[in-house]
Formats: C-alpha cells, structure tokens, sequence
C-alpha cells in the first residue's frame, strides 16, 4: 500500500483553497492508503512569530481536519514539532543541499517580493518540508501546485544523498490534481493565508457573506453576456456546484441576464450548505480540546516510531553515530 503524507501550515485559518488544494484529497486518501499527515507548526514559524496565535492556530487546524472527516483510526495524525528527529534531519540535509537549489526557490522569492523581510529558516524551508518527507519513506505527497517546486527540490536532495551513501531515502513523487491546482483568492490571485484574500472554511456566516460579497469581478452590465472562463467569481463557484448546475450558470452567464450579485448570492448558499455537517463535527472537537490533544499525542507517538528508524539509518550512513 502506497505511504501517502502531506502536511499544512498553521499559519492562519484553513481556507477553502487548502481544502479542496489538499485537504479533501487527504481525507479521501485514508481509505486506499497508508495516510500520513500533520500539521506543520515549525514550518508557520518562518513568518509567524506570536507565540499565543501560532498556538492557538495549531490547535484550530488539527481541529479543522478532524472535523472535516480525518479519522485518527485510518491514518497517522499530528503536530509536526512533537517528533523532533524532523529536526535533526533537516539540519544533516542541509548540509547536503546546494545553495543555488534553495536560491532558485520561487516561493521564497515570491515572499521577498511581497515585502516580507526573509530570515534564514524561510530560506531553508524547503530543506525542512524535504525532512518531512523523507524521514516518513514516504511514496506520494498530494499538494497543490504552489508546492510543485518544494517536491522537486526533496527530490534534488534525495537523489544526491542517496547517490552518496546508497539507498537511503526512499523517492517521493509529488501528487497535483490538475482541476483543484490553483483555487483563487477573493482578489483573482491565488488564495493564501500570506495574502489576506481567503474564504475560511469555517468562518461565521456573516463574515463568509462579507467575504463572498467582496469576490472581485469585472463591471460587465446585468443584462449582457459574461465570461465564465474569465470570472474569478465563477472558478469558485465551480467548486461547489453540482455538475448540473454548474452547466446551468455557464448558460446563464453566456446568456446574460445575471449580475454577479446574484451569482455571489446563490454561491453563498451553496457554501454555507457545503459545510454545513462539518461545522456541527467541529463543535465537539471545539468543546474537547482534551480529546483533540489524545488524538495528536498517539499519532505522534506512531509518527515517532517511523521517524526514528529512518534516523538511525540516516545517522548510521553519514557517521554521525559512534
Ligand atoms: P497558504 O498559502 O494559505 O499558506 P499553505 O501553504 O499552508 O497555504 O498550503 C497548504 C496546502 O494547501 C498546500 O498543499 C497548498 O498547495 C494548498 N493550497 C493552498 N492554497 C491553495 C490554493 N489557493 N489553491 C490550491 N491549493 C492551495
Ligand atoms: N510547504 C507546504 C505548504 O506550505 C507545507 C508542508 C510542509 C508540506 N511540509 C510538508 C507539504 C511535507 C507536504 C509534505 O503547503
């Protein structure tokens, strides 16, 4: 059975783009797979730095997965930084990866761009994800397509390792699906906790009114025809419509006749229904944070018991053991 592990960050709320990013697909994932996955606090620490919030958001986002149908019992649940070995990997695959390799990194430029002042683990977060993946055997790592470069670079650095002391790690394959790569922000760019244009997963109803209300569209009239193709509004819309009706809206916008309010309004709805039985999931996790920590506590234990393993042979090839 494949060895399938991702990770999120708990950077800020999980929103709609994590979820049908990654999110969904893990979830699915427990039932035909040996699941991995957890949630990667020291990875949010590269540019959260209150120690309360990255707290706070750690436990929201373990809560958020079970809520949404992640089943302790079918797959390896938790807190990245509860099994430390990650650590130490990462700090031997550092040693191990080019500069130029991490200098290439779009996602790290991309923050530079955007004004964000780099500190050296936001440089070297690659080489930590790499950990993440390599100290699990892990075979496939289901991501969106933001994260396309961060699985070749654990690839880079798997490869050459393994070119230098044999068959150590095993190689990861990334897993992109195509439809749900790049799900956009309510201003057209791509959603992301770092840009403050998210729909939050479990958002009150008034903000995700508020939030639905401010999706950026073109100024097209009511009555003329529209762009299905072009709409912000409409690839969000996508995600939640049933295929019927999805054909019915592109008809309608073709057609004309309907201002974008309408559409916003009718995908509220749809919304608000989606995750309607997770929200109720998600009031008993709210109300047993003693229960949420149980569950993190064993899969971490599980995850420790792999990590160590892959560890020891890592130590044992580099020389580190004595
Ligand atoms: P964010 O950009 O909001 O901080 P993360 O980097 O924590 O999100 O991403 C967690 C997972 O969700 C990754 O697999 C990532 O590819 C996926 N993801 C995040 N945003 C989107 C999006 N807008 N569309 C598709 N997948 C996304
Ligand atoms: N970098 C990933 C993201 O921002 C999160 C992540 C960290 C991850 N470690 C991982 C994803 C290991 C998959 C596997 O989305």
């Amino acid at each position: 059975m494949a060895r399938v592990l991702s990770g999120i960050q708990p950077s800020g709320s999980l929103h709609i783009g994590n979820y049908f990013g990654m999110m969904k697909q893990m979830i699915k994932l427990q039932n035909s797979s040996e699941l991995f996955c957890f949630i990667v606090n020291y990875h949010a620490m590269t540019s959260l730095h209150d120690g309360d919030e990255l707290k706070k958001n750690t436990i929201e986002a373990a809560i958020d997965f079970l809520a949404l149908g992640l089943d302790p019992d079918k797959s390896i649940f938790w807190i990245q930084s509860d099994v430390p070995e990650v650590t130490e990997l990462s700090w031997i695959l550092s040693c191990h990866t080019s500069l130029g390799l991490l200098e290439r990194s779009h996602s790290y430029k991309d923050k530079i761009a955007r004004g964000l002042i780099p500190n050296t683990g936001l440089f070297i977060y690659p080489v930590l994800m790499a950990a993440d993946i390599l100290l699990y055997d892990a075979n496939i790592v289901p991501v969106g397509k933001d994260q396309k470069q961060h699985i070749e670079i654990t690839r880079d650095i798997a490869g050459s390792f393994n070119n230098t002391y044999g068959d150590i790690f095993v190689m990861p394959e990334g897993e992109i699906s195509e439809e749900t790569a790049v799900i956009p922000g309510i201003d057209g760019q791509k959603m992301s906790k770092s840009y403050g244009n998210t729909i939050n997963i479990f958002d009150d109803e008034k903000t995700l009114k508020k939030k639905v209300m401010k999706i950026v569209t073109d100024s097209t009239p009511i009555e003329d025809p529209k762009d299905p193709d072009k709409c912000n509004l409409f690839s969000i819309y996508k995600f939640f419509a049933a295929d019927s009706m999805l054909s019915d809206m592109k008809e309608r916008y073709l057609k004309g006749g309907t201002g974008y309010g309408q559409v916003k309004n009718e995908l509220l709805d749809l919304l608000i229904e989606y995750f309607k039985p997770y929200r109720e999931n998600r009031k008993q996790f709210e109300n047993d944070h003693g229960e949420v920590r149980a569950i993190l506590k064993k899969g971490a234990d599980k995850a420790r018991s792999v990590a160590s393993i892959t560890l020891k042979r890592v130590k044992e090839a580099v020389g580190i053991n004595y």
